[in-house]
C-alpha cells in the first residue's frame, strides 16, 4: 500500500488507496467529464474538436473540473486520452465525428526505431500544463488522478489502426512475431513511465492504467502482454516517485483479477461491470483497494434498479477499502440527474 504524504486531512480517495475504509466511500466516475454533460459540450465546441480540447490546457482543466463542481466528487481525472501517446510517438491520430479513433498507418516493425527517438514531451507538454492548472483549481481534500493506457490496450490501437475488430489477428502477430510484439510493448512502457512521471511532477496525486482490451487473452499472453507491462510501469513510477498510488483497471479479466491484485505495485484495482462483487470482495480486497463495478447502463436507466444496485455495491464492500465507481465509463446518453441521485446514495451514511 502507498504512503500518503499529505499532512492533515488527505483526500479520502488517497486514504482508501492507503488502506482505510469509509461507510460512505469516496466516489468518482470513469468518463465523468464527457458528452453527457451540457457544459462539456459547450467547452468542446469552444475548443473546436476533442483533440484540440485535449491540447488546450485552460479548457481541458475547465472540463476536468466540471464534474467536481457539479457533483462534488472526491477525485478529478485529467482530461486527455490514452491515444495521445501513440500520437506523440509519431502515429497520426484523428477522431472522426461520430466514429471511433483512427491511427494511421498501422504500426509495423519498421516504425519502432523512429518512434523510440520521438520527443514525446514536445507533443504532451500541454497535458502537463493541464495537470498544473487543474491541481491549482482543486480543493485540498480532492485528489487529481493522472492516467495512461496500459501497453497492451495502446498496442491494440496502434496495430489495428483504431478500435480492435479482429482480436485473432493480434494473437497471430503475437505468436508469429513475438519479438516485434515485445519491442512494441517495451517502447510503450518506456514512454508511459516518462509520461506518468511528468504528470505526477505537475500535480497528479495518483495514476491509473486502463487496460480496456485485456479480456480475451489466453493466460500466458495475459501475463506477458498485460500483467507484466503494468507491473513494470508501476514499479518504475514508484521507484522514481515513491508513495504515488497506482490503480490498475484490467477490463474483462475475470478469474485472472487476483494476479493483478496480488502485485506489490498495485494500490487499487478497478473492476468491470461483469465481475461478481462478492467474489471480488473475497479474492481482491485482502490485497488492494477495489474500485468500481457498477454497470454504467444502470445510470442511463436510473430509478430503483440503479439505487438498489448502488446500495448493494456499497454493502458488498463495507468494512474494506473501496472507491465507488462504474465498471466502465459513462456513455453520452447518461442523464446528469441520474448521476446526481447516484452520488446522493453513495453519500448516505449506511
Ligand atoms: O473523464 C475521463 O474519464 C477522463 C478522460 C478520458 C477520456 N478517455 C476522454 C475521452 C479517459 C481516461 C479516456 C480513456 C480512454 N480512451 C480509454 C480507456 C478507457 C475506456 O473507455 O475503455 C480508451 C479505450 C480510449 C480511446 C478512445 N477515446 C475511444 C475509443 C474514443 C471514442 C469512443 C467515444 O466514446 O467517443 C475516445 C474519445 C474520448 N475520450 C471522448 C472522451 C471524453 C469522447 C470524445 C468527444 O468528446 O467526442
Amino acid at each position: 500500500m502507498a504512503v500518503v504524504n499529505h499532512a492533515g486531512s488527505a483526500p479520502r480517495f488517497l486514504r482508501v488507496l492507503n488502506g482505510e475504509s469509509f461507510a460512505s466511500p469516496p466516489v468518482w466516475f470513469m468518463r465523468q467529464a464527457g458528452r453527457y454533460l451540457p457544459e462539456y459540450r459547450a467547452t468542446r465546441a469552444k475548443a473546436g474538436s476533442f483533440l484540440e480540447l485535449c491540447y488546450h490546457p485552460e479548457l481541458a482543466a475547465e472540463v476536468t473540473l466540471q464534474p467536481i463542481e457539479r457533483y462534488d466528487l472526491d477525485a478529478a481525472i485529467l482530461f486527455a486520452d490514452i491515444l495521445l501517446i501513440p500520437q506523440a510517438l509519431g502515429q497520426a491520430l484523428t477522431f472522426g465525428e461520430g466514429e471511433g479513433p483512427k491511427l494511421a498507418p498501422p504500426v509495423t516493425a519498421a516504425d519502432l526505431d523512429r518512434f523510440a527517438r520521438a520527443d514525446i514531451h514536445a507533443t504532451l507538454g500541454p497535458v502537463y500544463e493541464t495537470v498544473r492548472r487543474t491541481r491549482a483549481g482543486l480543493a485540498a481534500d480532492k485528489a487529481l488522478i493522472g492516467f495512461a493506457g496500459a501497453p497492451w490496450t495502446v498496442a491494440t490501437y496502434m496495430l489495428a489502426g483504431g478500435a480492435l475488430r479482429e482480436p485473432a489477428e493480434l494473437r497471430r502477430i503475437l505468436y508469429s512475431d513475438p519479438g516485434f510484439m515485445g519491442d512494441l510493448i517495451a517502447l510503450i512502457c518506456d514512454a508511459t513511465v516518462d509520461y506518468l512521471i511528468r504528470q505526477i511532477d505537475a500535480g497528479a496525486d495518483a495514476v491509473q492504467l486502463f487496460d480496456t482490451w485485456a479480456g480475451g487473452l489466453p493466460e500466458a499472453a495475459l501475463r506477458t502482454l498485460s500483467i507484466e507491462p503494468m507491473r513494470d510501469i508501476a514499479a518504475r513510477v514508484k521507484a522514481q516517485r515513491p508513495g504515488t498510488p497506482v490503480i490498475l483497471f484490467p477490463k474483462g479479466v475475470g478469474a485472472m483479477a487476483p494476479a493483478y491484485a496480488e502485485l506489490a505495485e498495485a494500490d487499487g484495482l478497478g473492476i468491470d461491470f461483469a465481475m461478481p462483487w462478492d467474489w471480488a470482495r473475497a479474492h481482491l480486497s485482502k490485497h488492494v483497494a477495489v474500485q468500481g463495478g457498477l454497470d454504467p447502463m444502470l445510470v442511463v436507466t436510473g430509478g430503483r434498479e440503479m439505487e438498489e444496485a448502488a446500495r448493494r455495491l456499497k454493502k458488498t464492500f463495507a468494512g474494506v477499502p473501496y472507491i465507488f465507481n462504474l465498471g466502465h465509463g459513462f456513455t453520452p446518453d447518461t442523464p446528469p440527474d441520474h448521476v446526481k441521485r447516484l452520488v446522493e446514495i453513495v453519500r448516505e451514511e449506511h
